[in-house]
């Protein structure tokens, strides 16, 4: 077997076997084959695609890759949520403190950002002092004592997925919707979680664009789940609109702070959605019902409780949590109304910030980002403040950029 053979092989539409998808990732996470010729592969899965064995068979490679974890020692249902990827979607660090705080076990499987979207383990790296890659017994522990915890992938845990993820980041492959399917379930079945709710966002800045293509993926979703005995349930949601204000790393932490002081926001109507569907899946309450204990677990403080709980367990230190303290406010040049804020626009303007990795090397700067001070359908006069850039350097790009994203009409 050679890895150009395979190579060729998928360029020219054929399916590959067990054996030569496990030849070309196990020897490329050995350093045996190139990032050349795996960025060669993963675009020609990416433009040719693969069937539902071929996916399955990736699935298990990455799994087999590393560790599993058997969390039953701690409760019969351990839930995890996963998000596509969007623009300022923080809502894992909302949901599970209200999973915890409503009593479920959450034992979460992260990842960084993946092209354009925003990553849960960058954004609790901005908190300094935060750990990402407990031990098993920590991890295990943390689950039971605080009923939730976060681990990335390491180098016992998935790490083809860590290697193939960072590659896929940076080599234009991160819409492939067999490449995302086994990347997500192959974190989830590893870590143990039983019950697995994934939010598959479709627009402007998603990874998927169409409802068409998020249907498919939900069904792949849900397959794979099914083949490894687990519970998988998905829902569709908008990403054409950052779902929060915040956009960048430390910023979406403060942001997610304060939806679970109480802030209402499309950030908390997402994380009550996911939490109250998880509670649903697994003490079957009834959905209404459970949307509301999941608005009683942030409005009583429950839920904010358990978020600090939670980052203090993983060492950070919220005091030292910083933005940046160079701000630029960006003005309206004309009297309307806030016709939309596009999620693409938004993310190419935190990438250019320095939110997220444009090259395998680039390093994320944790305290730049964007706070938008405008929502769709706000009446704004000409000077309002539509949103503050904090950035790293005063530029004149962003001191007189024309930030079209924002439409006023
Ligand atoms: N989230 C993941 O973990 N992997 C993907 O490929 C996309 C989103």
């Amino acid at each position: 077997m050679n890895m150009l053979d395979i190579i060729i092989r998928k360029k020219n539409k054929e399916a590959l076997s067990y054996d030569e998808l496990k030849y070309a990732f196990n020897n490329y996470l050995s350093g045996k084959i190139p990032d050349y010729q795996m960025s060669a592969l993963l675009m020609a899965i990416t433009i040719n695609g693969m069937n539902m064995s071929e996916t399955l068979a990736l699935t298990n490679i990455f799994i087999r890759s590393g560790e599993t974890y058997d969390l039953s020692s701690i409760a019969p249902h351990v839930v995890d949520k996963h998000s596509t990827g969007g623009v300022g979607d923080s809502t894992t660090l909302v949901v599970g403190p209200i999973c915890a705080a409503l009593g479920l076990k959450m034992a979460k499987m992260s990842g960084r950002g993946l092209g354009l979207t925003g990553g849960t383990i960058d954004k609790v790296e901005s908190i300094p002092g935060f750990i990402v890659n407990e031990s098993k017994e920590e991890f295990f522990e943390q689950v039971r004592k605080n009923g939730f915890a976060l681990s990335s992938q390491s180098d016992n845990l998935v790490p083809l997925d860590k290697v193939i993820y960072a590659l896929r980041d940076v080599t234009g492959t991160t819409e492939s919707i067999p490449l995302i399917a086994s990347s997500i379930m192959s974190k989830k079945i590893a870590l143990g979680a039983t019950d697995i709710l994934i939010d598959i966002k479709v627009g402007s800045g998603a990874l998927l664009h169409t409802k068409e293509e998020a249907e498919i993926l939900s069904k792949w979703l849900i397959d794979i789940g099914d083949a490894y005995h687990r519970k998988v349930e998905t829902i569709l949601s908008d990403m054409n609109e950052p779902l929060s204000f915040a956009i960048g790393n430390a910023l979406e932490v403060k942001e997610a702070i304060n939806v679970l002081n109480g802030k209402r926001s499309p950030l908390f109507d997402t994380a009550v959605e996911i939490a109250a569907r998880l509670l649903t899946m697994v003490e079957g309450t009834d959905e209404k019902k459970a949307q509301e204990l999941a608005i009683q677990a942030i409005d009583s403080g429950a839920a904010l409780t358990c978020f600090n709980d939670f980052v203090t367990a993983q060492g950070g230190d919220l005091s030292k949590l910083k933005v940046s303290d160079k701000v630029i406010k960006v003005k309206a040049k004309k009297d309307g109304i806030i016709e939309s804020i596009d999620a693409l626009g938004a993310a190419k303007l935190a990438a250019k910030l320095g939110a997220t990795k444009k090259t395998l090397d680039d390093k994320i700067d944790y305290g730049v980002g964007i706070l938008l001070k405008v929502k769709k359908g706000d009446h704004i006069k000409k000077n309002d403040v539509l949103m503050e850039l904090y950035v790293k350097n005063y530029n004149e790009e962003f001191h007189n950029g024309d930030f079209a994203f924002i439409e006023i009409v």
